[in-house]
């Protein structure tokens, strides 16, 4: 993890009040795990946390990386309202995000996310691809207008959309997406509220690697707070901090 005043290169609203920003710096060339997060501080000094933004994807060459995040408070807005030359003071890469390495070519793995859930799947979808995994994505969002980076993710392999008022996709939310599907996978990602996560645990209970990324609260973003702890199961005593031994878990290896 690296500290760094990175710089804005582009920012753009993708859907009502989805943000994806576009980053320079040499913090860029600490990133090769997808699903990890930075921590942002927010210009204005009267907000003092940080906030917590997944990684959509990164370029190694072109030394940027994107994220994607919604407004949702004061800290999102003062973001939304950058443009390119403004800077950021950006931690990071932090947590542990989804392992790949033991899927080869050939392999199928699913990736699933809903709404804000959806920008780390990015560039976990291209590294598969990378490797020759068949991706199929199932992605979920609220309605038509709040749908983003659909041609991204077709352009990458298969991709089926549900939306809650059928205007794009099947009506209803991704687990129903995942009733329809007939094969059976690999490997599983998933990435969004614990509702969805809960569904994707237990429809592939017999896969054996279903990684999570969990939604927290988060104040340190570093282990240091406790803020984000979540207990483990049959073990009352034992804890992991989402922050750092996570955001992505194996199915089972946490309670949300
Ligand atoms: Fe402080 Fe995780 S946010 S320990």
């Amino acid at each position: 993890m690296k500290q760094e005043v990175m710089t804005i290169v582009r920012q753009k609203e993708l859907a009502p009040k989805i943000y994806e920003l576009v980053l320079t710096g040499e913090l860029v060339k600490e990133m090769s795990m997808p699903g990890q997060f930075l921590h942002i501080r927010v210009p204005r000094s009267d907000l003092l946390l940080r906030r917590p933004i997944s990684i959509n994807q990164y370029d190694q060459d072109e030394k940027t990386c994107t994220i994607i995040y919604r407004v949702e408070g004061e800290g999102t807005k003062c973001f939304s309202e950058l443009s390119a030359g403004d800077q950021l003071d950006v931690m990071g890469p932090l947590g542990h995000g989804f392992e790949i390495d033991e899927l080869h070519a050939g392999d199928t793995a699913f990736i699933v996310g809903g709404g804000i859930g959806v920008p780390p799947l990015y560039q976990l979808s291209k590294d598969l691809t990378a490797k020759g995994v068949k991706v199929v994505h199932f992605l979920g969002f609220g309605t038509y207008e709040a749908v983003y980076y659909a041609d991204e993710f077709q352009a990458l392999g298969t991709t089926r959309f549900s939306t809650d008022d059928g205007t794009f996709g099947i009506q209803g939310n991704v687990g129903n997406l995942l009733l329809a599907e007939s094969i059976q996978p690999d490997a599983v990602f998933a990435c969004g509220n614990n509702g969805l996560l809960k569904t994707v645990e237990q429809l592939y209970s017999e896969v054996e690697n279903v990684q999570l990324s969990i939604e927290s609260r988060m104040a340190c973003g570093m282990g240091a707070c406790y803020a984000c702890v979540c207990h483990v199961p049959g073990d009352e005593n034992k804890s992991v901090k989402v922050c750092e031994d996570g955001p992505v878990f194996q199915a089972g290896e946490v309670i949300f």
